[in-house]
């Protein structure tokens, strides 16, 4: 079968805050740019960003990018790589005056600076006091930022490709990534995307979870995608539960209603964080917020009937400052909990928010894996920023506001290495024979199989095993148990079969491809998870030591590397943390043993 070829310069996959900043930069550099995504860009999961974006600008009190870096490499637990962090961190206060100038709308301080709250983690002075670090516009932060960099877009002439969904990575025999596969959801139609540079910024894969606060359309099509191609995944042990999702409905409650002196309360109306974190209370990093509130509810001080979730309170705020700051977690509360959070706490629970790992970058967006004794050796032509890349910043745990930074910094610079190795000579090179092989192989197999499993029952039990086996707590058995029943939802997945064989606008096929990336992410989540023997950041076992040499089972000794698992055979192999090179030694943490 022919398959059509649409040839750019630069592809990028994904329309959401990293896409579209890496477009910024090929589009202004007079680059031919196609943007994939499964929605229309301002529909992106980046819409969904609340509480705001990191940057040490000072507009209230006094901060510096080098507080900045402290506060990210403890709330990493030194797992993130240090030069990453220093890039990212010093990069801030240009990525963010770059967007206002992109015609952002910041919320404003009296004296027209942009607007900064306080968040969890983010301290002054290497760890003293909370600082207002996260630039906002009022909750809706992500929808403005969307806005924004699609409009900057549009006049730069960045060619969009709406409601397409990349199917496979194309590579040559020399490992060079050359484009990718893609099916035009309204038609069904596969066509091969040919470019001289290919980055991806497909978002998270919260959905791997049962219960998160991610959009459907986050099913790590990015990460699906890479491990097929043979591309180690890298840190995906590390799953960041946010503290405030609406209880049952797993929306996102934003952090900046803690910022804006919002207070966690059991059903004895406690402030239990007081106990847990006497110093940054409300405001310690997410991990330690949702193992006290996951505690809370497993010693039976949760509400509600059955006791499991607690109480978000802001009912002692002025009103004024809820409806301009945070209007729309007024209107959440309203429309998922039926709650009007004026008058009346708000049901929290934990719930899945964010994946720390992901395609292994350098922090100027590449692409790298082993090759040849190089652990971090460049994939020509391939690039990844935001959520789906681990470039590593965030390590073992992420603070809030620091992932629409990430997706700035790493957007941006993503596409700066594109446009400086497309200008240094990286030409077009020959599409294999059997380019679009694989992806139509995929295609017809799901159409044609008979007798093959559910989608939605092998989602459903992709979910509840990742949500039971991996989830805040994690257990050394119970990590076992989660390997052998992924490994069954596996073959389940290789076996999908759908009813609707029709070719105009088929959820059921879309949905049949994407649990072939979720599953990818699922396995590579559980098998890391499982052979980390240690706690760290949000990956907390029962069964680590917590003893004087390796405090709250951190062990340093054994486990400071990051973890690479392999699709190709499932198997595991490790690199070494890069300290360098403004090192913030490893300390123990105070508050992680409980
Ligand atoms: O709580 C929030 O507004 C989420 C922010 C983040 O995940 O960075």
């Amino acid at each position: 079968m022919s398959i059509p070829v649409l040839k750019f310069d630069a592809v990028i996959v994904g329309a959401g805050g990293a896409g579209l900043r890496s477009a910024i930069q090929l589009s202004e550099a007079g680059l031919k740019t196609a943007v994939l995504s499964k929605v229309f860009p301002t529909r992106s999961h980046t819409v969904a960003a609340q509480g705001g974006v990191a940057a040490s600008l000072g507009n209230s009190e006094e901060d510096h990018w080098t507080w900045h870096m402290y506060d990210t490499v403890k709330g990493s637990d030194w797992l993130g790589d240090q030069d990453a962090i220093e890039f990212m961190c010093k990069k801030a206060n240009e990525v963010v005056v770059e967007l206002e100038h992109y015609g952002m709308p910041f919320d404003r301080t009296d004296d027209g600076k942009i607007y900064q709250r306080p968040f969890g983690g983010h301290m002054s002075n290497f760890g003293e006091k909370p600082v207002r670090r996260s630039c906002a516009a009022a909750d809706r932060t992500g929808h403005a930022m969307l806005h924004a960099m699609y409009q900057r877009n549009v006049k730069a002439n960045t060619q969009f490709f709406v409601e397409w969904m990349a199917l496979d990575l194309i590579r040559d025999e020399e490992g060079h990534v050359l484009g990718v596969t893609a099916m035009e959801m309204e038609t069904g139609q596969v066509v091969i995307f040919h470019s001289r540079a290919t980055i991806f910024a497909t978002g998270g894969a919260g959905r791997i979870f049962y219960s998160s606060t991610n959009a459907f359309i986050n099913t790590g099509d990015g990460l699906g995608m890479a491990a097929r191609a043979g591309i180690p995944l890298e840190d995906m042990e590390f799953w960041q539960f946010h503290p405030t999702g609406v209880a049952g409905a797993g929306v996102l409650i934003t952090e900046g209603v803690r910022g804006e002196g919002g207070i966690l309360r059991n059903s004895s109306k406690e402030r239990f964080m007081e106990r847990y974190a006497p110093n940054a209370k409300d405001l310690a990093s997410r991990d330690v917020v949702s193992r006290a509130m996951a505690t809370e509810i497993k010693e039976g001080r949760g509400c509600g009937v059955n006791k499991d979730y607690v109480l978000l309170d802001i009912t002692h705020l002025d009103p004024a400052t809820i409806m301009k700051r945070l209007p729309g977690i007024h209107e959440i509360g309203l429309q998922f909990a039926g709650v009007d959070c004026l008058k009346e706490p708000l049901p929290v629970v934990p719930t899945c928010h964010y994946q720390m790992g992901g395609i292994p970058t350098h922090y100027s967006g590449r692409v790298v894996m082993p090759q040849g004794g190089d652990m971090n050796a460049v994939v020509p032509g391939f690039y990844a920023g935001g959520e789906c890349a681990c470039a590593s910043v965030h390590g073992a745990n992420r603070l809030g506001t620091n992932s629409l930074l990430d997706l700035l910094v790493f957007g941006k610079s993503a596409g700066d290495s594109a446009v400086e190795d497309l200008k240094a000579g990286r030409a077009h090179r020959a599409l294999p024979k059997d380019a679009a092989e694989k992806s139509l192989a995929r295609i017809s197999a799901i159409d044609n199989r008979k007798g093959g499993a559910n989608v939605h029952e092998t989602r459903l039990a992709m979910q509840r095993t990742m949500q039971d086996h991996a989830g805040v707590f994690r257990f050394g058995d119970m990590l076992k148990q989660g390997v052998e029943k992924i490994l069954e939802v596996e073959k389940a997945a290789r076996e999908l079969e759908i009813k609707d064989k029709s070719m105009a606008w088929n959820t059921a096929r879309t949905e049949a491809l994407e649990m072939e990336n979720l599953i990818e992410v699922a396995k590579a989540t559980m098998m890391s998870a499982e052979a980390r023997k240690e706690s760290r950041g949000a990956h907390v076992r029962d069964d680590a030591p917590d003893t004087a040499e390796f405090p709250n089972g951190r062990n340093d000794k054994e486990w400071l590397k990051h973890t690479l698992f392999s699709p190709v055979d499932n198997s595991i192999s490790y690199k070494p943390v890069n300290m360098q090179p403004l090192t913030v030694e490893p300390v123990a943490l105070k508050t992680r043993s409980y």
